[in-house]
């Protein structure tokens, strides 16, 4: 009895305790102003390379986001650091809400429509970055409000129009960059634009001004009505060119939004909303399974319902053509599974075809596809699931695994992969996109050439665009590059730059190059003209034999040659790895056969 009513007592304590706790506690469940504002900017955003995957209402403090940086005192956002994330969308204009932003950098990425006025409304901002985009519209006149900026790079986008006289009161701004733009009119001969010189201006057809000595011709250059709202009688307009100006202007702001729809249409096809959804979403729609070779032991509906579960957790990378997920079967086995959004109707026929024949292709050193599932948005390529990953990520994140054995091993199975699809299998087929992500490994670090063909199967007029966007620069032929025409000698020179990467640990286009002004191939150029290229290796790697270096570079020295028909072909490439690189050297050769 005394111990039922102890036992009641303890509980009522521990009731009211737990009360007291929780009224203590404050609630920070509600996301902060700021981390509204990103989350409208990340939906914005339609594509990325993964960067936004623990931007998440859940989590209150935006602060601890990937790319963001919070003053340490009042936990609001100073810095937005997300250039070269593969972002595809457009800017939102909620940024115009992150109002004590000082540094933000969006450069790099694949942004379209234009640049928010209310970016006018971060008034503290001291760094703008938003070069080499497909931003267009016209530089907002609402930047003249920034009069904290020091830096402002807007360059090799699509912008059009004026450059707005408003900038002349941005008085510390130090670095400015409207290069490679569609920009038009009198460049201000008022305020700081006045010290910038040509280089700021570069690549603008119809711009004129003191600043890149071209005298405007008065009447002709007159400033859009609506881009100078308040002070729009600088002395250009006139009453007589009211009507050429009204004319002109709808007509640029006809093409502007054909430009615009254009470009949406295209980047929302391409890419669409495919990086929000799962795969789950796209099936309700109907789908079919085809499998190639009946070597996948579950019937269609075993994996349909298999893939109904798919979500983000599932999601094991993200790239040029999509997103990548982890298919685990019942019975312990798992596969890859590659979502591609569909691109053209028309091509339908022709897709389904080429995939066909990719999946008729078998080889030890080419990753197997297995099927594929047609869905009203998206192809879905099952793939063998190779465990250790991608070569881009061993040797980037990993190197100390790699000693010199297993990347003389990795190249000669990419080789031999390589080779394969240039001469033995029918049809031939060109890679197209050779670069260490699309070397995948197996558990004993055995190499894996992927998505071989897929390049050619995604082409269109803008194939070049897809091309960047997946991040394969550094690793194109300057023909390629040119002509955007593929032949088994451009793979066989990306496969040059491959081996590159793999002696010396370092991406086609890492920092240290591109700060002297080279790639990878432009550095080892240097190196042997100075019979320095032995110094190439990475420091990481053990075990190297001097030997069969010096045959390896000799042989990514022919590859890589900027004439295409001083390139060896892949059987050559092969065979020279056989007998020069992996074949022991002389001296151990006659030291085990002497007797
Ligand atoms: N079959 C696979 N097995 C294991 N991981 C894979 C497989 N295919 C792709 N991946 C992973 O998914 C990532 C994205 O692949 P992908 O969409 O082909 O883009 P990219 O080749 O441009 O990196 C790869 O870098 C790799 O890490
Ligand atoms: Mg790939």
């Amino acid at each position: 009895m005394s111990m039922g009513f102890f036992l009641m007592k303890l509980q009522t304590q521990l009731f009211f305790s737990i009360l007291l706790v929780l009224s203590m506690v404050p609630i920070n469940s509600a996301i902060t102003s700021d981390g509204e504002a990103l989350l409208s900017f990340k939906t914005a955003i339609g594509g990325s390379d993964g960067i936004f995957l623990h931007w998440r209402q859940e989590d209150p403090d935006p602060c601890n986001w990937k790319g963001v940086t919070c003053d340490s005192h009042t936990k609001r956002v100073i810095y937005l650091s997300l250039a070269y994330h593969k972002l595809i969308g457009s800017i939102s204009a909620e940024i115009g809400k992150l109002n004590h932003l000082k540094r933000l950098a969006l450069n790099g990425n694949s942004l379209y429509g234009t640049v928010p006025p209310e970016l006018g409304n971060c008034t503290e901002l001291q760094y703008l970055y938003l070069q080499g985009n497909y931003l267009s519209g016209s530089i907002p006149w609402e930047f003249g409000s920034l009069l904290e900026l020091e830096t402002l790079d807007i360059s090799s986008n699509t912008l059009s129009g004026f450059i707005p006289t408003s900038l002349d009161k941005l008085t510390k701004l130090k670095s400015f960059n409207v290069s490679m733009n569609f920009l038009t009119g009198p460049i201000p001969s008022v305020g700081v634009l006045i010290k910038f010189t040509e280089t700021s201006f570069i690549g603008n057809h119809e711009l004129c001004g003191e600043q890149i000595d071209v005298v405007c011709k008065d009447e002709v250059w007159l400033p859009s009505v609506d881009s100078q709202p308040s002070l729009g009688n600088k002395g250009y307009r006139k009453n007589s060119t009211r009507f050429l100006i009204s004319a002109v202007a709808t007509l640029c702001a006809l093409l502007f939004v054909a430009l615009m729809c254009y470009w949406g249409c295209f980047l929302y096809k391409k890419f669409g909303k495919g990086d929000i959804r799962g795969p789950a979403m796209d099936l309700s729609g109907g789908a079919s399974i085809v499998m190639f070779h009946g070597d996948l032991p579950y019937s269609s509906k075993d994996i349909l319902r298999k893939l109904e579960t798919l979500n983000d957790e599932n999601i094991i990378g993200t790239g040029g053509f999509g997103t990548v997920y982890g298919l685990a079967m019942d019975d312990g086995n798992v596969f890859a599974l590659k979502r591609i959004m569909k691109t053209n109707e028309g091509l339908e026929r022709f897709f389904d075809q080429e995939l066909e024949i990719l999946g008729s292709i078998k080889h030890r050193y080419l990753v197997n596809l297995r099927g594929y599932c047609n869905s009203p948005s998206s192809k879905l390529l099952i793939y063998d699931y190779l465990p250790g990953g991608s070569l881009d990520e061993v040797l980037h994140e990993r190197s100390e695994q790699l000693d010199w054995n297993a990347r003389l091993n990795i190249i000669m199975g990419a080789a031999k992969g390589l080779a394969y699809l240039h001469h033995d299998c029918s049809p031939r087929i060109i890679h197209r996109d050779i670069k260490s992500s699309n070397i995948l490994l197996d558990g004993n670090l055995e190499a894996r050439v992927s998505d071989f063909g897929l390049a050619k199967l995604l082409e269109d007029e803008e194939s070049h665009i897809t091309t960047i966007v997946a991040g394969t620069f550094g690793y194109l032929a300057p023909e390629y590059m040119q002509s955007g025409r593929a032949t088994e000698k451009t793979d066989v020179y990306s496969f040059g730059v491959l081996v590159l990467e793999v002696l010396s640990g370092k991406r086609p286009t890492d920092s240290s190059f591109i700060e002297k002004g080279l790639n990878i191939v432009g550095w080892l150029n240097f190196l042997v003209l100075e019979d320095r290229q032995r110094e190439i290796i990475d420091s990481h790697c053990e075990g190297v034999q001097i030997e069969s270096l010096d045959a390896l570079l000799s042989v990514a020295i022919q590859c890589v040659s900027s004439a295409a028909e001083e390139r060896p072909t892949m059987h050559r490439v092969v065979q020279l790895l056989e007998s020069e690189v992996m074949a022991p050297c002389p001296s151990d050769f006659y030291d085990s056969n002497s007797d």
